[in-house]
């Protein structure tokens, strides 16, 4: 019980070392704080140089990527009619292969099935433009729903129509 208690002198002796070790620390710690703050001013200085030379890079550049940039400007506008060829030739048959087939194909989720008269006469008796329009924006009957143009919205009116007019077509 006795090693518990301390006297005041050999207390103070303590709080004096712990204050003088304090000290040491803190001087220590400025001394570090110093150092990693010199070197963080060198590589701030480099960085700033490698930052210059980016800059003297991309300055100097664009004169090699002018040389470069011709030829591809004037491949450009030759490849540039093969897209349009190709949206022009989409036949119905495409679209619905990719766009359609997919719930038609098998009369998934209430869809009418593809060929299938008894699933369709009701519905052509409606007309064509009512069919396309249900197609192109979407249409929730008795059945299930048909998603606006199947689900795919980047394909046109004219697309979607075509693909309705294959369904048609082909109702036997
Ligand atoms: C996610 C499944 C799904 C896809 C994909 C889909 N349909 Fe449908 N479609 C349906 C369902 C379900 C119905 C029936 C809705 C009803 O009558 O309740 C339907 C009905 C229709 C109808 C009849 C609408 C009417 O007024 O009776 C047409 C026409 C049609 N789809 C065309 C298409 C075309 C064209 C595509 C492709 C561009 C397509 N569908 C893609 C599910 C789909």
């Amino acid at each position: 019980m006795s090693d518990n208690v301390m006297s005041d002198s050999r207390f103070g002796r303590i709080f004096g070392i712990m204050l003088a070790a304090m000290a040491v620390l803190t001087v220590v710690l400025i001394i570090i704080a110093n150092i990693i703050g010199s070197t963080l001013k060198d590589e701030m200085a480099s960085l700033k140089d490698q930052a210059k030379k980016n800059e003297l890079i991309a300055r100097i550049e664009p004169i090699g990527k002018i040389a470069f940039g011709e030829p591809a400007e004037t491949a450009q506008p030759e490849a540039a009619p093969a897209p349009e060829a190709q949206a022009e030739a989409v036949s119905g048959e495409a679209t619905y292969n990719s766009a359609c087939a997919m719930c038609h194909g098998q009369g998934i989720a209430g869809a009418p099935k593809f060929a299938d008269a008894g699933a369709w006469n009701d519905r052509i008796a409606k007309g064509t433009d009512t069919l396309y329009t249900n197609a192109i924006q979407g249409f929730k009957g008795a059945a299930g729903y048909m998603p606006a143009k199947g689900g795919n919205a980047g394909l046109s009116d004219d697309q979607v129509k075509a693909a309705v007019d294959y369904i048609v077509d082909n109702i036997k």
